[in-house]
């Protein structure tokens, strides 16, 4: 394929130049792109798609798997729906903007904290796909932890604690604890919809590799320890996986698309810039249950 690929850290993470993803999404690119992704820590940023409208990105997101809110997919969870753009329903909207009439153009100060997107679902997101339409000059970075990696930096013995161990994901909790006052709680959150188990330690369907598969935005508790064992060991493992070893700080250029793995990666945004303007559009993937 006719396109460049730079590394981004020692670690993780790829830049892709030379490609318009709004020319179309013929197999063969879409292949390369997920080859380079996936080769790559399952972060990589595709620089410049200026001419990228909301059609041309909903067809490189199904390229990459099917997504929320497509016709026959689930939506994502309640409290966003205000914030899906109107006429596509795979286009989740973050932002700080307001229209004319006063109302949020997006989601302002969303993922402000460590998380894996949807991952209170059976099936949380694979990829999520997030194209920067306009930008702070300055401010607005997004970090990344590479989940894989911190999993591949502990001993053996706590490895093989690990492994057996199941992880309870709630957004209810999540809400409550976090932005209680920011988001409306639905019955959609009470009735278990956006809660589920999954294992600790997952692996990757695709590259067979074993990440860490706990955060904290969404991670309730783990199963069969009493609150206090587990706070104390999501909290140091939470401690681990954030070490700066393990991280990509993305700077934000206009027009970014930037494609990262849930499976593999957490990651935090950054909300340093107030109320200069930005405003993103992002879909988001299905992907299986995790094992
Ligand atoms: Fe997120």
């Amino acid at each position: 394929m006719d396109f460049t690929v730079k590394p981004l850290s020692t670690h993780m993470g790829a830049e892709v130049t030379g490609v318009d993803l709004n020319a179309g999404m013929g197999d063969n690119l879409a292949q390369s792109l997920r080859q380079v992704w996936l080769e790559n820590g399952g972060f990589m940023v595709i620089r410049d798609q200026k001419n990228l409208t909301a059609e041309g990105h909903i067809a490189f997101g199904a390229a990459m798997g099917p997504l929320f809110g497509a016709p026959d997919q689930e939506p994502l969870q309640d409290t966003v729906s205000r914030y899906i753009h109107p006429e596509h329903p795979e286009i989740y909207r973050v932002s700080n903007k307001l229209d004319e009439t006063g109302e949020p153009l997006g989601r302002k100060g969303a993922g402000t904290y460590w998380h894996s997107d949807v991952s209170f679902r059976d099936r949380p997101a694979a990829a999520s796909i997030l194209h920067a339409v306009e930008i702070p000059p300055v401010g607005g970075n997004t970090l990344f932890a590479d989940m894989t990696k911190a999993f591949n930096e502990l001993s053996e013995a706590m490895k093989d604690l690990l492994r057996p161990l199941k992880a309870v994901h709630d957004f209810e909790v999540a809400a409550y604890q976090q932005y209680t006052n920011l988001v409306l709680v639905t019955d959609d959150l009470k009735t278990g919809a956006n809660r589920a188990v999954h294992p600790v330690v997952r692996t990757h369907e695709e590259t067979g590799a074993e990440s860490l598969f706990i955060n904290p935005g969404f991670t309730s508790h783990l199963e069969g320890f009493d609150a206090d064992e587990s706070s104390w060991l999501l909290d140091n493992l939470y401690a681990h996986a954030t070490r700066p070893e393990f991280i990509y700080r993305h700077s934000w250029s206009d027009h970014d698309v930037v494609v990262w793995d849930n499976r593999s990666l957490m990651h935090y945004a950054i909300m340093d810039y107030g109320d200069v303007p930005r405003y993103m559009e992002r879909t988001t993937c299905i992907g299986g249950r995790p094992v």
